[in-house]
């Protein structure tokens, strides 16, 4: 017997843009159904980043997305860059009036998954999608365990990752976009230490990028530059701490047991478009930047909150205008994060075939940067992001209030 299952929203994906569209559209109103192929114990165990944008944390909080940021976000009101073999400071409220967060990614994704299940969300885990079919009803086609059936739904969204199914329906191949790649990578670590200071330290060193970030009082995320081809267990830990405390001298470094290691392949994606009459991408699945700087998430929440404003035009009044404007009005955030990107990138990290040259030029631009008031302000913004284009105009968060 074939199932069929009918919504108004079906989305490929259960990552924090689905979670968060499906909480955007209930808001509203507007059901939705999200299948995602991993299951729920492999979709909470992902390692992601760690930190988030000032706007995204209170869009989050604002929508119901999440519950638990008051007790587990922590307010970063700073990062440290290293350069010169010192540390230089960004003071995000005395630049921006906002700061950011440390609220690990995944702590945003298990509350995102059990605050849609409270609220009964239709969420399918283990269910694999395999085909899309367009229309005015799109349908995709699914398999789980019992068997293939079809959702059908007034509107699609692949939120499904870099790999996506549903991006070459809307692009017209599984390529198209613009792309970057890096000639490097990072080798991260998660290891069972304190905290080596209190915020997270950005390191442009003679051995290249390091990176110094946290998790908790006693787990802590570190990264270094390294070859994409490395093999994470060519290095013993004893070589590991060497190869992160080299490029960061001046400070000594917290060690701990390593308790995952991984090597993060680096690459600049946007897909030419976002949407195909009632198919749409988002998230990863519609760009994918370098790690540096921690946009992935924020990228994806900015998609989500202008398509589910857009969506609710559409399916609750019929106005197919904003739908309509819905790329192009997102492309602009998205290649703004793609340039911060490739910037922190490009500022901090040695390139493999870069010479002396190169390496004074990079520090001519970071001591310009941090002598300037204006470029230091232009890089805090940047990191701790900007208001929110929605489809009423700009929602900004609530002004911070002072720090205890
Ligand atoms: C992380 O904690 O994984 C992280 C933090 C900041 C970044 C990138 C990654 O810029």
């Amino acid at each position: 017997m074939s199932r069929t299952v009918r919504t108004r929203v079906a989305i490929v994906g259960a990552g924090p843009a689905g979670l968060l569209l499906s909480q955007l559209l209930a808001n509203d109103g507007i059901d939705s159904v999200i299948v995602d192929q991993r299951s729920r114990a492999d979709i909470e165990g992902t390692v992601k980043a760690g930190t988030l944008e000032y706007g995204t944390v209170q869009l989050l909080i604002q929508s119901g997305s999440t519950r638990n940021a008051a007790t587990v976000a922590e307010r970063h009101e700073g990062i440290e860059v290293w350069f010169d073999g010192e540390p230089h400071r960004l003071d995000f409220p005395a630049l921006t009036g906002r700061h950011a967060y440390l609220y690990p990614q995944h702590s945003v994704l298990i509350d995102q998954i059990a605050t849609r299940l409270d609220a009964g969300q239709d969420l399918r885990f283990e269910t694999t999608a395999l085909a899309v079919i367009e229309g005015d009803q799109p349908v995709l086609k699914v398999e789980d365990a019992e068997g293939a059936y079809d959702i059908v739904a007034d509107f699609l969204v692949g939120a499904d990752g870099a790999r996506s199914l549903v991006r070459p329906v809307v692009t017209g191949s599984s390529h198209g976009g613009y792309f970057r790649e890096y000639p490097y990578a990072w080798f991260g670590i998660l290891t069972a230490a304190s905290r080596s200071s209190k915020e997270l330290m950005y390191s442009a060193s003679p051995d290249g990028f390091a990176l110094i970030s946290q998790r908790t009082d006693s787990l802590q995320r570190m990264y270094f530059q390294c070859d994409p081809e490395t093999d994470p267990d060519s290095f013993t830990e004893a070589q590991l701490w060497d190869e992160l405390q080299k490029r960061i001298p001046g400070k000594t470094l917290q060690q701990g047991p390593i308790t995952r290691r991984d090597v993060l392949r680096f690459r600049s994606f946007v897909a030419s478009t976002l949407r195909r009459g009632r198919v749409a991408i988002v998230g990863d699945a519609a760009h994918t930047v370098p790690p540096t700087g921690a946009k992935g998430i924020n990228m994806a929440v900015a998609d989500v909150v202008l398509l589910a404003g857009s969506l609710r035009e559409l399916l609750l009044t019929g106005d197919e205008r904003p739908i309509d404007a819905f790329s192009d009005k997102a492309m602009k955030r998205i290649w703004s994060s793609q340039h911060f990107s490739w910037w922190m990138t490009s500022m901090t990290h040695r390139a493999p075939d870069g010479d002396e040259f190169d390496r004074h030029r990079q520090l001519g631009e970071l001591r310009t940067l941090f002598s300037s008031e204006g470029g230091r302000r232009y890089l805090a913004e940047y990191y701790v992001g900007w208001p929110f284009e929605t489809v009423d105009g700009i929602w900004t968060a609530p002004a911070p209030v002072a720090a205890a």
